[in-house]
């Protein structure tokens, strides 16, 4: 393979990028980026990919998930406080149910680059170019949004500077301290109703700690207990941006892209002779790869030998997103594939991307029935295959909206125009997100204890 530089994407081919009218402010932002703080630092995304590690080994679980496409309007400290508190609520659930640690990921402080099935959009016979996240042209359907604008890499990059800052803050400054957590499970419990039958589990979480406390651990006191560890994600889309924050690691002298902890590419863009492989290949973060339908095993395996030629565990996530209805059919002969080459990856589940369907009012939306089927299948072909279906995917806010279709609170297809505000696609609102994390827990709760079975057998 050739050698590597931070541009070596840009002679190949690559899909989906935007037409900038003026190449000269492209570049003249680029470089202004580039003499910018990072965002994160080598040393996090390194320990990322040592958690990750553990989840690849089947000693963690991986919790990614956040917003479809954040955007400029939605820029507002309760809506990252919400999304960073209800995958908190997610991941004590998940963590008493399976007894294993959950690696927090979000798709936060950086996920405003989109990729589009069509290049352009018509609504009453004006055709105009796709809106392709705030980070490139603006959502209005008019010609003047639509036209891809430099400026807004700026504004991306200091909107995820001070979203990053606030993260931080509530990780580690007293926010995400178990016993507050606990307690928003318990509201969630009792206020919503429909949570009553999650009651069992959120009092099992109450007495081990009581017990805890009992036992003379005041959780105020323990590091552990008193904040939490988060990292941030995005698509690797807009790869001159991502160019312009990779840097050198003076520690390792190994090059580190500085605008999230973790990258990944999509399912548009994960051609083996693209760009976007070619960019993410030559840094040293932890990075995942979409896998859909399209994607044939021995394809695969060329794609894991370009992103991780030394088969390093914790390095590559693999996220599938089929489909409920096609899951059974193209899940398992990917497993089998990788398994039987050797490779060590973790293996996550979005089983957001396969389940999306227009209602009847023309609005994208994606039924919590199809999106639960979809997870449900994945453990069942990881438990026939023998692998560890070791993280979950999702596309969710803390606010209350109505995008995807049921759940316990149940939104109907009508209801759905009352508070749909996502900038993409639809994502699980708080109830629905939290539920997801109850009843996932079941099912990582039966593949840990199946895992141990066999480990003592
Ligand atoms: C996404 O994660 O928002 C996305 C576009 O997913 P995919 O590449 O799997 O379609
Ligand atoms: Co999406």
């Amino acid at each position: 393979m050739s050698e590597w530089r931070p541009d070596s994407w840009r002679s190949m081919p690559i899909v989906q990028m935007p037409n900038y009218p003026d190449t000269v402010e492209v570049n003249s932002v680029e470089k202004e980026l580039a003499s910018y703080p990072p965002l994160v630092f080598a040393g996090e995304a390194r320990n990322l990919k040592a958690q990750l590690a553990d989840v690849a080994h089947g000693k963690a679980f991986l919790l990614q998930g956040g917003d479809c496409a954040e955007s400029f309007a939605e820029f507002h400290p309760d809506n990252i406080r919400d999304t960073f508190r209800v995958l908190l609520q997610m991941a004590v659930v998940l963590t008493f149910a399976a007894s294993c640690p959950v690696v927090k990921v979000g798709r936060l402080a950086g996920q405003f680059a989109k990729p589009r099935s069509k290049d352009t959009e018509t609504i009453n016979g004006v055709e105009l170019p796709s809106y392709r996240g705030d980070i490139i042209n603006g959502i209005d359907f008019d010609a003047a949004a639509r036209i891809p604008d430099p400026k807004r890499m700026t504004r991306a990059y200091s909107q995820s500077a001070a979203t990053l800052n606030l993260l931080r803050a509530f990780a580690q400054g007293g926010y995400a301290n178990l016993m507050s957590v606990h307690k928003w499970n318990l509201d969630f419990v009792s206020q919503s109703g429909a949570g009553e039958q999650y009651r069992e589990l959120a009092d099992r979480i109450g007495e081990a700690l009581s017990f805890m406390q009992a036992c003379g651990i005041n959780p105020a006191d323990v590091r552990q207990l008193q904040g939490t560890e988060f990292y941030t994600s995005h698509e690797a889309l807009l790869l001159g941006y991502e160019q312009a924050l990779t840097r050198v690691d003076s520690t390792s002298g190994d090059w580190y892209d500085t605008s999230a902890h973790m990258l990944w590419v999509g399912d548009r863009t994960r051609q083996t002779d693209g760009g976007h492989l070619e960019f993410l290949r030559g840094v040293s973060n932890p990075i995942a790869s979409k896998v859909g339908p399209t994607t044939d095993p021995d394809d695969l395996i060329r794609l894991i030998d370009i992103l991780n030629p030394e088969n390093e565990a914790g390095r590559l996530t693999l996220i599938t997103r089929f489909g409920a209805d096609k899951v059974e059919e193209y899940l398992p002969r990917l497993l089998r594939k990788v398994s039987s080459e050797g490779r060590h990856v973790v293996w996550s589940c979005d089983p957001m991307h396969g389940n999306t369907l227009s209602a009847g009012s023309g609005l994208k939306t994606r039924p919590f029935d199809r999106i639960l089927k979809e997870v449900k299948q994945v453990f069942a072909c990881h438990k026939a295959e023998g692998t560890y279906a070791g993280g979950i995917h999702l596309e969710l806010t803390g606010q209350n909206v109505t995008e995807c279709t049921g759940g316990a609170v149940a939104i109907t297809e009508e209801s759905l125009s009352s508070r749909y505000h996502t900038h993409c696609d639809p994502r699980l609102n708080a109830n629905q997100a939290i539920e997801l994390a109850f009843l996932l827990a079941e099912a990582l709760k039966d593949e840990r204890l199946a895992m141990n079975q066999t480990t003592a057998a």
